[in-house]
């Protein structure tokens, strides 16, 4: 391992964009280039209060800045929430494995986002649309509390500008008086009626809360994917962020390092892999 994976690269938050009344995208310029691939995660320094893992949720494609999606959940985020452009963080990584995109080409995408687990999600849809025609479809199906907490709420609206060509689907949990699309969890989105799919020759990608993975990944293995087909965000509580500490173990391997993209089928013998 190379001994500078533990300093953070100082960074530059160029603009903050609120999402909801608690997710803000943070855009931050790294003192140098820092590139990453979908699914891989980053440590992000607050100076003076600690460090935390993180998604981007941009392009992989674009080298020179990055955007991270964050809610308010704690010391670091909280700190985070009050920063403005111009204040100065650290960024530590790329950590982790990637999405294996490749093996995904030829098969039809099903992606299924809850709240802010859209955001990695995000990076790998933005890797997916560059080659966009080596998928035979890219579906999405998102679910959200109220219609207030819908992250990249326009992207979600125009379909990322893909229209018909990408199958987006959203509801929430509790509508208001402007919904007018489906309400209940991302699960009730899951079935034959909402998702026409083609779990034999296709892929499932999912990141989101523990509970809404864990219901998402029955409600997938219903349907019919394979275990193997279903790729799962282990968002695992870490520390070290590059295999040493042991926090993030999931049986005998370590979200950080294995992780945090793994198949179901991979890690379905492990006790407890929700908690
Ligand atoms: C690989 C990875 C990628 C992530 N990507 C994102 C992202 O893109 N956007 C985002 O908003 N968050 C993401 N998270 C979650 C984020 O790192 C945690 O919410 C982190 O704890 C926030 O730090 P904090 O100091 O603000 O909160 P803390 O003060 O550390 O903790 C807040 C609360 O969350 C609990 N907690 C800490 N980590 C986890 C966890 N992984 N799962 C469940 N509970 C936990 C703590 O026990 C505590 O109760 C990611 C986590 C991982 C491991
Ligand atoms: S966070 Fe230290 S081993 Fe994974």
């Amino acid at each position: 391992m190379k001994p500078d994976l533990y300093m953070p690269v100082p960074a530059r938050i160029e603009a903050v964009i609120e999402e909801t009344p608690n997710i803000k995208t943070f855009s931050v310029r790294p003192a140098e280039a820092m590139s990453f691939e979908a699914g891989q995660f980053i440590e992000l320094t607050v100076p003076g209060v600690g460090e935390a893992p993180f998604t981007p949720s941009s392009s992989p494609a674009v080298k020179d800045h990055m955007e991270i999606t964050i809610m308010r959940a704690g010391r670091v985020t909280d700190k985070l929430h009050s920063l403005a452009p111009g204040a100065e963080v650290g960024l530590r990584g790329p950590l982790g494995q990637r999405y294996p995109i490749e093996s995904f080409r030829g098969r039809e995408v099903v992606i299924v986002g809850g709240g802010v687990g859209l955001a990695p999600l995000r990076a790998l849809l933005f890797a997916l649309l560059q080659e966009v025609s080596s998928f035979k479809k890219i579906i999405i199906r998102y679910g959200a509390k109220t219609p207030r907490d819908i992250v990249f709420r326009d992207a979600v609206a125009k379909k990322w500008d893909q229209g018909d060509a990408l199958d987006v689907l959203v509801t929430v949990d509790r509508g208001d008086d402007t919904w007018t699309g489906p309400v209940g969890v991302v699960t009730a989105i899951l079935d034959e009626k909402n998702l026409r799919c083609d779990p034999k020759n296709g892929v499932a990608v999912v990141c989101g809360p523990p509970i809404m993975m864990k219901f998402a990944t029955v409600a997938l293995l219903k349907r019919g994917y394979p275990p193997e087909s279903i790729y799962l965000s282990m968002e695992k509580n870490m520390s070290c962020g590059v295999g040493k500490c042991g926090h993030c173990r999931i049986g005998t391997q370590y979200a950080c390092k294995d992780g945090p993209v793994f198949t179901y089928g991979s890690i379905q013998s492990v006790p407890k892999i929700w908690e």
